[in-house]
């Protein structure tokens, strides 16, 4: 699914978090966000999501503008957000939570739940288990199965690799990069983790202060000195 975002400028309230973002991602794409804490990345994401609206410009999923559309009908149209923390449901099951992400897809579409223990096999050993039972990594691999049975054609990530054992960052990320080149699902993912973004991801943008400041192919960015000057590493 093609997104093109035309500056848009958003935020809560009267406070203004982002200001003229443009960019856009193709259809099968991945995109990297990066940027040190604080500057927007998240709320990006929830801007694409449609939990919170821009007070200017356009977004656009295959050239329709969804800038006005709530959640959940940018959720019937293939969009799905896996938020900061997973935002699980951690007293009911793993089976439950997958079906949750069923039930919010709301397209009447086919059960995936095959697929998605295909791409996640440690999940099918613990269908029975409390979601808020299951380690940090696992937790991260539900929230994006879950995700995944709503039959996503874009993927937005907040930060996945958050608190999560380097093995099972590895895992994920391999994991996503074999989704979108299974499936062509178009992927918009934040993270610190730059190997994580590297890996995935074939051009970053990068925000500072709630401003798009740089952007390119994970390899330029990679030479230049945009790292260390937005990201101080
Ligand atoms: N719900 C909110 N209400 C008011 N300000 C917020 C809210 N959420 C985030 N902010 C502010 O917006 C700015 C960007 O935050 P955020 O998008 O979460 O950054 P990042 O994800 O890059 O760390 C910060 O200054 C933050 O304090
Ligand atoms: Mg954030």
């Amino acid at each position: 699914m093609k997104l093109e975002v035309e500056n848009i400028t958003a935020g809560y309230g009267n406070i203004t978090v982002l200001r003229d973002v443009s960019f856009k991602v193709n259809d099968g794409g991945v995109v990297g966000v990066l940027g040190r804490n604080g500057m927007g990345k998240s709320t990006l994401i929830k801007c694409l999501a449609g939990l919170i609206l821009p007070t200017e410009g356009t977004i656009k999923l295959n050239g329709e503008d969804i800038s006005k559309l709530l959640p959940h009908a940018r959720a019937n149209r293939g969009v799905t957000t896996v938020v900061q923390g997973r935002g699980i449901f951690p007293d009911l099951t793993v089976m439950e939570n997958l079906e949750m992400g069923r039930i919010a897809g709301g397209r009447g579409k086919r059960n995936r739940l095959e697929e998605v223990l295909g791409y996640f096999p440690h999940l099918r050993e613990r269908l029975t288990q409390l979601a808020g039972t299951l380690s940090g990594g696992e937790q991260q691999m539900l929230a994006i199965g879950r995700g995944l049975m709503t039959d996503p054609k874009l993927i937005l990530l907040d930060e996945p690799s958050d608190g999560i054992m380097p093995t099972l960052v590895e895992q994920i990320a391999a994991t996503l990069g074999e989704i979108n080149r299974r499936e062509g699902t178009t992927i918009v993912i934040v993270e610190q983790n730059l190997p994580m973004i590297f890996s995935l991801a074939e051009y970053c943008i990068v925000f500072e202060k709630g401003k798009l400041v740089a952007e390119g192919t994970c390899e330029k960015i990679q030479k230049s000195e945009i790292l260390q000057e937005y990201l101080a590493i």
